[in-house]
């Protein structure tokens, strides 16, 4: 994941030259707040939601609304559904802003296999709620909107595999736009798109720093949050995945290492278990999140300390299913 300076320069610079090739173009072009992104930047092509109804990216999405908008395609095995799932968490976070002052949005960059009713079945595993759209459309608006968000594959790229993980957050009105790695912390986000974005008026008294938690500084559970929870917890129910609890007792050390490093290839070579746990999360796979080994044991070391924790003399909730 760059780090999010880096995506703030990368964003800086893409915009800046956007808006000079703009304002070289078309001297008049700057919005009434002195924006040069109005109508003039933004293509007001049509793309299609997940309920099939037809919208133009500039008058429909972006005018006047603060917005979020990333990129990624539903048969994504690796990053995607770590971002969806993340931006589920910032959805729940912004709460009911979303789809009245604040607008998300996830364009595919498969339009072509990625139908309307793909994206809505997509939408529902992540329990997505009303104010985000999935967009599909034609892939030369798709690839139009990326190059003008700075987002299109770099020359010799493969544009899905090679796609970033990135957000631009905006708000039209203001002309304020930034990005952001849609793998930051979800609390961060918020703070970003419900806040910043509107110069701190929608900002609610928060708690005192001296009620701030203390940021994790193991490895396995700094990792777990990042990059796990937001599809599983320990010992607090099913997410978009299973609860993790006890499931160290349940596989074995080999099966879970390699699992969590590979899923995606577990399911294709037919391992009975991974084959299970796929066809009962219906279509969500785990993804592979491209950890090495040291990643994965720190992990584990996480899973075996938490589910010790919660279960210091409790029976364990999973029992001899080890493979
Ligand atoms: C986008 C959501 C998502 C993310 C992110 C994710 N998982 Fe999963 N995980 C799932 C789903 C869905 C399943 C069950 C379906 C499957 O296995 O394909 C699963 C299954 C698992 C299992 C097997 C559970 C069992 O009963 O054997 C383990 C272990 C696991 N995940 C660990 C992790 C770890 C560790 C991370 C972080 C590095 C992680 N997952 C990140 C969605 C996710």
């Amino acid at each position: 994941m760059p780090p999010k300076s880096s995506n703030r320069i990368a964003l800086a610079t893409a915009l800046v030259l956007g808006a000079m090739t703009a304002l070289a173009l078309c001297p008049a072009a700057a919005a009434d707040n002195g924006s040069p992104w109005g109508g003039n930047y933004f293509p007001n092509v049509p793309l299609v939601t997940q309920d099939g109804k037809t919208v133009h990216f500039y008058d429909d999405l972006l005018r006047g609304k603060t917005v979020v908008i990333n990129f990624i395609y539903t048969k994504c095995g690796d990053t995607c559904p770590l971002e969806t799932a993340k931006l589920a968490q910032v959805q729940r976070l912004l709460g009911e802003r979303v789809g009245k002052d604040v607008f998300f949005y996830s364009i595919s960059i498969d339009p072509e296999r990625d139908t309307p009713q793909e994206l809505k079945a997509y939408a529902d595993k992540f329990h997505v709620k009303p104010g985000w759209l999935f967009l599909t459309g034609e892939k030369k608006d798709v690839e139009l909107i990326r190059k003008k968000l700075g987002q299109a594959a770099r020359p010799g790229e493969n544009a899905l595999t090679g796609h970033s993980t990135t957000l631009t957050l905006g708000d039209e009105a203001t002309g304020q736009w930034m990005q952001d790695s849609a793998l930051d912390d979800p609390k961060y986000v918020a703070v970003m798109v419900g806040d910043w974005l509107s110069s701190w008026q929608h900002h609610a008294p928060g708690t005192s720093y001296t009620e701030a938690r203390i940021v994790d500084s193991d490895k396995g559970a700094y990792l777990f949050k990042t990059r796990c929870a937001a599809c599983h917890t320990v010992g607090h129910g099913d997410g978009v995945g299973p609860d993790l609890i006890g499931v160290s007792s349940i596989r074995s050390r080999s099966w879970l290492t390699q699992f969590i490093e590979m899923p995606d290839k577990m399911v294709a070579e037919r391992d009975p278990i991974a084959t299970a746990l796929y066809n009962k999360y219906k279509q969500v796979p785990m993804p592979n999140l491209r950890l090495g080994d040291p990643d994965v044991a720190a992990l584990i070391a996480y899973l075996d300390a938490q589910t010790r924790e919660r279960n210091a003399g409790v029976s364990p909730k999973k029992t001899s299913q080890a493979k």
